[in-house]
């Protein structure tokens, strides 16, 4: 699913060079679910920014359903992180001023979709997580599992 082959990210300014991941190899299959653990400031977010294809490696290569993300177009790239890789974050970042329903519509803005089609997935993915019932309440009229579970369908 997902392959890293000698990864390196160096972070660079004028003063300072900052090596932050060296030599990384990861070959995560379909089905397994990986955690990754490690002190504050080992690398953890840089790994899974560039494995989401938010940042790109320094040095090294990556390939996502055996495609190789250094040969790709930024469209593609946009296209395969849009249809293929979701977040979910601790602090949720849903988007306060949107309905539940719209939280989750958001990605789908990003495809060619009509309003219905959008609308009957993010709703059919709500029901998938209990949530029929709170489609129109906003985050802040939710619990925190509840944010989760809304995070959950977006992704
Ligand atoms: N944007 C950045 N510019 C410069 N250095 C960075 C940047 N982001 C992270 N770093 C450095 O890279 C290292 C790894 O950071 P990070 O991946 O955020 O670690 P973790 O998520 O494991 O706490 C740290 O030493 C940090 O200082
Ligand atoms: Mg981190």
């Amino acid at each position: 699913m997902v392959k890293l082959n000698n990864v390196e990210k160096v972070y660079r300014t004028r003063s300072i060079e900052t090596l932050a991941l060296t030599d990384i190899n990861i070959h995560v299959r379909k089905g397994e679910f990986p955690s990754v653990m490690g002190p504050s400031g080992s690398g953890k977010s840089t790994l899974l920014n560039i494995m989401g294809l938010l940042d790109i490696p320094s040095k090294g290569g990556m390939e996502v359903d055996g495609q190789p993300v250094a040969a790709m177009g930024d469209r593609a790239m946009v296209r395969l992180r849009n249809q293929k890789i979701g977040f979910v974050f601790q602090s949720y970042h849903l988007i306060n001023a949107l309905t539940v329903v719209d939280n989750v519509e958001v990605p789908l803005l990003y495809r060619r979709m009509s309003n219905a089609e959008r609308r009957k997935l993010a709703l059919a993915a709500l029901d998938k997580v209990g949530l029929s019932a709170r489609t129109k309440h906003f985050p802040g009229q939710l619990s925190g599992g509840q944010c989760q579970r809304v995070a959950f369908p977006r992704a």
